[in-house]
């Protein structure tokens, strides 16, 4: 079965807003900053490119090619993985977050560039809204992001690692326009709706050992910081 680029919350875009301005507060001079995808990250890049034009010197290295674009157009001077391979920070949003500081991402289909420049990274900052803040992770259907070819064997693949875990629910491959979503680099997204994902650990190491498997959206020991948006204030978390 699939279904439609229609996941995400719709939240609230004020606490979005207000957690991308505090997340300024993490950028000092010179620093080398991973930027996010999704609607909270690009608040951030915006008012970052407000304080680049104001003569804040960082370069940039997007997570998505739409980020990318927008960073461009906000004047941030970007650079890749390749010139530089270690970054001081990355922020970027997620769908879910635990209070572990465990993520759930991709909602956005960014993950695997996400994953890579988080970990290239020596602290991720995670800007939210309140409503991402959860007990349980797994309400939010968890992203796969899975080579074309093969599909079916690694649906099957996950079904049964998943199983093994006590979990079930649909894996639903995306679709945009009509089509198989695809990736910016070129592959598909199954979201499965789990529920409830006690076990994150287990299900990550079950998930990476499956072939077709290019990244999932559980980004465990990542996230230093979060900063949350509500209704009034903001709230900054620390693992
Ligand atoms: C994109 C992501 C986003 O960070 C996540 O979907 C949250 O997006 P938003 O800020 O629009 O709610 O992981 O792949």
């Amino acid at each position: 079965m699939a279904r439609p680029m229609s996941g995400k919350a719709v939240g609230n875009d004020a606490e979005r807003v207000r957690a991308a301005g505090a997340a300024l507060d993490e950028v000092r001079s010179g620093m080398k900053l991973g930027l996010g995808s999704g609607r909270t990250a690009h608040h951030f890049v915006r008012l970052l490119g407000a304080r680049v034009r104001d003569g804040l010197s960082i370069v940039g290295v997007p997570t998505s090619e739409t980020t990318a674009q927008l960073a461009k157009a906000e004047g941030i001077p970007l650079a890749t993985l390749d010139d530089h391979p270690a970054l001081d920070l990355t922020v970027d949003g997620a769908d879910e977050i635990d209070r572990a500081f465990r993520l759930i991402k991709g909602g956005g289909g960014a993950l695997l560039r996400e994953k890579i420049v988080a970990s290239a990274s020596a602290r991720m900052v995670v800007i939210v809204d309140a409503g991402k803040l959860v007990d349980t992770l797994g309400a939010f259907p968890l992203p796969i992001e899975v080579t074309p070819f093969g599909l079916g064997a690694t649906r099957l693949a996950i079904e049964t690692a998943a199983g093994r875990l006590g979990l079930t629910g649909e894996l639903v491959l995306r679709i945009r326009d009509d089509q198989p979503f695809l990736t910016d680099g070129g592959h598909h997204i199954l979201d499965a709706s789990f529920g409830r994902i006690p076990d994150p650990e287990a299900l990550s190491t079950a998930l990476s050992a499956i072939p077709g498997v290019m990244e999932h959206g559980l980004f465990l020991n990542m996230a230093s910081v979060a900063i949350v948006g509500r209704e009034d204030d903001v709230e900054r978390l620390t693992r």
